[in-house]
């Protein structure tokens, strides 16, 4: 037989094409649900940073086609192959191509960068594995600006790689989406076939990616629960703080203070910011079971953790006056006859009663 491409090899390795499945959708749900599901969105962060750590493992130890030494070259084949994939037919690669093979690191890297800058913004919160990191110096608006930037970063790198991608199945006329489900390719006869990795190889590699796989589907499934389960309207004594504290402001959902605040706040509520809010002590006693259970708290991720951000010890009284609120509104409440005051939460967030404050 002459150089025809008659038969197919596995080129991507099981553990490889199930990591790029892995990362693809991790990667999608994490974008699309991120302030909505905060603990899913946390534990999917971490699995993609573990993913990524088994990736570079993999990259030195995998089976051939996967390892760095196999497909990074310098920057002179990368122009030769841009320059020559723009006009037309080029040296066709059965691995990744010098450009491809950089685009695996960009990606790689700007993942981790993202994952990385996530901890530090649950740090900032009081959780995460850094929860015990002293973060006061930290710029939380800054590191939460590059999150955002760099997954944004992210989603351009998966636009580029698709393009590129498609520009190389249609040059050499091979479908490579395919490639990366069924992980084989067709070659040239004269291909050199690649030794097999050795079976202790193998193992390293699968025990770690089924182990952070099952991580994953744990922190989902099992951790990522509290995302659906609103606390607040199951806590006993709702109904009596949306009577007695809702009279004459939104009954401010329990997850906006943390603990102490809301303690504070009832320990003074014959002089409640000019005005007297007094009741008698059982009702102060049920509707403090009430809020302490559904406080602001490191432990209790929801949709407000973000107002944990930077808090001063102890804590401020007023909502409108915690760090992280004032820098969500910094344009907003700068003149000193705002209307309508910070406190009126509803007259902006007309969803806030739900103690949902992501719209407007
Ligand atoms: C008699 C009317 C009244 C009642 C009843 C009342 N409040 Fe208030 N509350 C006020 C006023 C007035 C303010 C100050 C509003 C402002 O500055 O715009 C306020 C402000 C607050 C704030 C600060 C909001 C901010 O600016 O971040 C919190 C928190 C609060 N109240 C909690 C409660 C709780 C908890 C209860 C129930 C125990 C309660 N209030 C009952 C009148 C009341
Ligand atoms: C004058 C209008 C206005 C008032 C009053 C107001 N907000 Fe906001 N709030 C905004 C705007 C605008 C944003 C920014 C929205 C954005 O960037 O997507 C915002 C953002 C937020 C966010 C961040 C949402 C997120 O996750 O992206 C929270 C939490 C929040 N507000 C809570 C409150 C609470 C609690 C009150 C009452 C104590 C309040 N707001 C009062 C206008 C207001």
């Amino acid at each position: 037989m002459t150089s025809q491409r008659s038969d197919t090899v596995v080129v991507w390795d099981w553990l490889v094409r199930v990591f790029h499945g892995a990362v693809l959708v991790l990667f999608a749900l994490a974008y699309g649900v991120e302030n909505d599901w905060p603990v899913v969105h946390a534990y999917i962060g971490y699995t993609l940073l573990l993913l990524i750590v088994f990736r570079l493992l993999w990259g030195f130890i995998g089976t051939s086609y996967a390892r760095f030494s196999k497909f990074l070259t310098g920057p002179g084949q990368i122009l030769h192959y841009l320059r020559g994939i723009a006009r037309g037919p080029v040296h066709r690669y059965i691995g990744h191509n010098p450009a491809g093979g950089w685009m695996i690191v960009a990606l790689l890297l700007s993942l981790l960068t993202t994952a990385l800058l996530g901890i530090a913004l649950f740090a900032l919160e009081g959780s995460g594995p850094l929860a015990a990191v002293d973060v006061s110096n930290w710029p939380g608006p800054l590191l939460a600006q590059l999150h955002s930037l760099s997954a944004d970063g992210i989603m351009a790198l998966i636009v580029l790689h698709v393009g590129g991608v498609l520009l190389s199945s249609y040059r050499h006329r091979e479908n490579l989406i395919m490639a990366m489900v069924s992980g084989r390719k067709a070659v040239d006869d004269n291909v050199r076939v690649l030794p097999l990795i050795s079976w202790q190889r193998w193992w390293v590699g699968a025990s770690l990616l089924v182990t952070i796989l099952g991580f994953g589907l744990w922190g989902i499934f099992i951790q990522g629960r509290a995302d659906f389960s609103d606390t607040s309207t199951e806590l006993a004594g709702a109904e009596d703080y949306l009577e007695e504290c809702g009279a004459c402001h939104l009954a401010y959902p329990p997850g906006l203070l943390p603990a102490a605040s809301w303690a504070q706040l009832l320990a003074g509520l014959e002089d409640h910011f000019g005005d007297n809010a007094e009741l008698d002590s059982e009702t102060i006693q049920v509707l403090a079971r009430y809020l302490r259970g559904g406080a602001l708290s490191p432990g209790q991720p929801s949709h407000s953790s973000r107002l944990l951000r930077n808090m001063p010890d102890p804590p401020p009284l007023r909502i409108s006056e915690l760090p992280q609120f004032q820098i969500d509104h910094r344009a907003l409440f700068t003149a000193p006859d705002a209307q309508p005051s910070a406190s009126q939460c509803a007259k902006c967030h007309r969803r806030a009663v739900t103690g949902d404050f992501t719209l407007l």
